[in-house]
């Protein structure tokens, strides 16, 4: 079996310099969609037409496997399927899906393809408003006859309610014959892929037709409205996927996932969190309103309160983080570690049950077990060129409003006093502290206005 994807429209109504098969639906390009779908019904040659923003496509798709076929000039959508003719051999069958068409489903073109072992087989679907679609046109019998477009269509053809996706299924062979006796003698001076059906009913070939499950799964994009209508439907899909696998959505209508999200038992999540690239959400962990997180892994039973903003990064068992937390790519936290508000890790380590509350900033540092991190702390990780590392030892504890001017090292179970700028070690079990000492001046004035 091959399949060929056609790709090389231009999106003139995107109104954009991104090549439109390229434009991200649920934060995958169009056509990474419909080939994965390809993909996932393992056809033995998998053929692009491209052309308009070609070189881009073909750069940001970068599949080996791929057959990559320049349609240049674009002259409709049967001369775009000649052009990949040479890569399908002469035997089995053909599938021809379209890029900007992003959710057509693997069990549609299952149907599809085993209606089109011995026939050409037509995926159609009624629609209310038919209106822009090539109509499917039946004689009394209710035998496809033809496929004629809106532009070359009579006045009771256009009021025809079954239309053609575009997508059809034939054997190889037959799709040689036709395809080379094409003609360009239309309104839009096209060579036009429907026009096999004329040459199927002239050849005796039996023609089948298919009905797309959903009216969804076979919607093209030519505007952004219709990109923005695709994304909710396909939101809508992955938010039903996730609750059947048992996972706790607040309101399925209001939560994007945009790449992977892989969720444990007894998941909660609440409204607005977006999720980018893999994210993994161990059993029962809680997930606040408002969330980000973007590539990252947060352990079981553990509470992301609302507004946390994570990526690239790591969360133990039982944590508790935020609200309006941000954990930084190379965050990794143990198990039992609180994160609380305004505070910002990156490239950071911590060790069981350590606690960083309030307004603090921790970046490149190895935190030990049951370390304290008051209020305030910021570690001086760069000096305008380099980046330095700070080690904060098993049960210290770091007084509020505390710099660490790294590379410094703070020993285990040391107490650093508020206010301290450290720039040098912090020795074990020791109060380490550099204040200017605090003074009193009895009867001092306050200056007075003259
Ligand atoms: C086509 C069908 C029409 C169907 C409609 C469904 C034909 C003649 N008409 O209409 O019956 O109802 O799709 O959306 O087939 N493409 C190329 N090269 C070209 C032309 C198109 O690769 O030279 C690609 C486009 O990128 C797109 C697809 O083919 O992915 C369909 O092209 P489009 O212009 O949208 O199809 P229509 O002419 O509207
Ligand atoms: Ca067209």
């Amino acid at each position: 079996m091959n399949i060929v994807i056609l790709a090389a429209g231009q999106g003139k109504r995107m109104h954009s310099n991104l090549p439109k098969v390229l434009h991200p639906l649920a934060g995958k390009a169009l056509l990474a969609h419909v080939l994965d779908t390809a993909r996932s019904l393992e056809p033995q040659r998998l053929c692009v037409v491209y052309g308009h923003g070609g070189d881009a496509v073909r750069t940001t798709i970068d599949d080996p496997d791929l057959v990559w076929v320049l349609q240049e000039p674009q002259l409709g959508t049967g001369h775009a399927v000649m052009q990949a003719l040479p890569h399908l051999g002469s035997a089995g069958t053909t599938l021809v899906l379209y890029g900007d068409v992003p959710l057509i489903q693997t069990e549609t073109l299952r149907q599809l393809l085993h209606a089109a072992r011995d026939a050409l087989a037509i995926l159609t679907v009624e629609l209310a408003d038919p209106d822009g679609y090539g109509r499917i046109v039946r004689n009394a019998a209710g035998e496809v006859v033809r496929i004629v477009e809106q532009k070359d269509a009579m006045a009771a053809e256009r009021a025809i309610r079954e239309v053609n996706t575009g997508i059809v299924a034939l054997p190889t062979v037959y799709l040689s014959d036709w395809l080379g006796r094409l003609s360009n003698d239309n309104a839009q001076q096209e060579y036009y892929l429907t026009d096999i059906v004329g040459m199927a009913v002239a050849a005796g070939v039996p023609i089948r037709t298919t009905l797309a499950q959903s009216e969804s799964e076979v919607l093209g994009v030519n505007s952004k409205g219709q990109l923005a209508q695709l994304e909710r439907v396909a939101q809508r899909r992955a938010a039903e996927h996730l609750m059947e696998q048992g996972v706790r959505l607040a309101d399925p209508a209001r939560i994007d996932v945009r790449g992977e999200l892989l969720c444990g038992r007894d998941v909660f999540i609440d409204v607005n969190c977006v999720f980018e690239g893999r994210v993994v959400l161990e059993e029962a962990v809680e997930v606040g309103p408002a969330c980000v997180l973007k590539n990252a892994r947060i352990g079981a039973g553990s509470r992301l309160a609302a507004f946390s903003h994570i990526e690239g990064a790591t969360v133990g068992p039982d944590g508790v983080i935020g609200p309006f937390s941000r954990l930084r790519p190379g965050t990794e936290l143990a198990a039992g570690v609180h994160v609380g508000n305004f505070v910002e890790l990156k490239n950071s380590k911590f060790a069981a049950l350590s606690k960083a509350n309030h307004l603090a900033y921790v970046g490149d540092a190895i935190v030990g077990s049951r370390v304290n991190i008051g209020a305030g702390t910021i570690t001086c990780n760069y000096d305008g060129a380099n980046k330095f590392k700070t080690i904060i030892e098993d049960d210290a504890f770091i007084g509020s409003d505390t710099q660490l001017v790294a590379p410094v090292t703070v020993g285990r179970g040391a107490t650093l006093g508020a206010g301290t700028t450290l720039t040098k070690d912090a020795p074990p079990d020791t109060l380490t502290i550099s204040r200017a000492r605090q003074i009193s001046i009895p009867g001092w004035k306050r200056p007075q206005k003259k």
